[in-house]
């Protein structure tokens, strides 16, 4: 059982010159940190990484500072707390794979960094997989602990449903309503697992528009030159 194939969606970002909607990736943020960052890790973003497409760089160093890092050891040879700075990576919500686990009656939240390159439907799957819980159908019946949802292979998740009309409040004023925050974490995750995404497209464009001019070029050119010879 391979899960409820997702609906496509049309997110804003898909043609091949659309850009991520960034309003969109810094509302996303805020739902990774607010709900999903208490069981997911997202190694592979570190606080700098956000500055320039989210938020500002005076943001991130507060919002990183509000974070307490280990480092050392010091002279002393020992590790001390210190706040975190715009080069350290976000944090992890356990600190090994056995209290992820122990915290999660025996699941492992995955990674999310690159969640939705990993996984077969992306996008469409990650946003479907939040927004898809419900009652399981006559004649199924999930283990205790664990919960139904047609988009995941095998219908019983680990994870249950977390995303509730009006969990979080977004500053910009959009109402945060479940199928909002699923869209904005997503393409967050989007962004986390494509940062290239839209310098990507940008050097597309100018790669059409280079090659383009150079072919164009080259066919007069060529009609030029040989016009004599005929
Ligand atoms: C699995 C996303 C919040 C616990 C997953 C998966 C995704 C995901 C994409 C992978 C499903 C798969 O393997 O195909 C999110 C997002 C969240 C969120 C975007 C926030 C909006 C949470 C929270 C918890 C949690 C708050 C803990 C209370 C888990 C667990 C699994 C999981 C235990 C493994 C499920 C299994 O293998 O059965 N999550 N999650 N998640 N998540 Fe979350």
């Amino acid at each position: 059982d391979n899960g409820l194939h997702p609906a496509e969606h049309p997110w804003s970002h898909k043609g091949v010159l659309d850009s991520f909607d960034h309003a969109s990736i810094r509302r996303g943020y805020q739902v990774y940190r607010e709900v999903c960052a208490a069981c997911h890790s997202l190694d592979r973003i570190a606080w700098r990484n956000l500055v320039g497409v989210s938020h500002a760089v005076d943001e991130v160093k507060e919002m990183a500072a509000e974070v307490e890092y280990e480092d050392g050891p010091n002279d002393q040879g020992e590790m001390f707390q210190r706040p975190g700075k715009l080069s350290d990576y976000m944090p992890k919500p356990y600190p090994n794979e056995e209290a992820a686990r122990a915290g999660n009656a025996g699941a492992l939240p995955p990674d999310l960094s690159l969640i939705v390159k990993a996984r077969h439907g992306a996008a469409d799957y990650v946003y479907s997989l939040l927004t898809g819980y419900i009652d399981p159908p006559a004649g199924v019946t999930v283990r205790e602990g664990l919960n139904y949802n047609p988009y995941f292979p095998g219908g019983a998740i680990a994870m249950a449903r977390v995303l509730f009309d009006g969990l979080v409040e977004y500053p910009d004023g959009t109402p945060a309503t479940t199928s909002q925050m699923a869209k904005d974490v997503t393409t967050f995750l989007h962004w986390a697992a494509e940062p290239e995404h839209d310098e990507r497209k940008k050097i597309g464009l100018q790669a059409l528009i280079i090659f383009g001019s150079l072919l164009t070029l080259s066919l007069y050119t060529k009609r030029f030159k040989w016009t004599p010879l005929k």
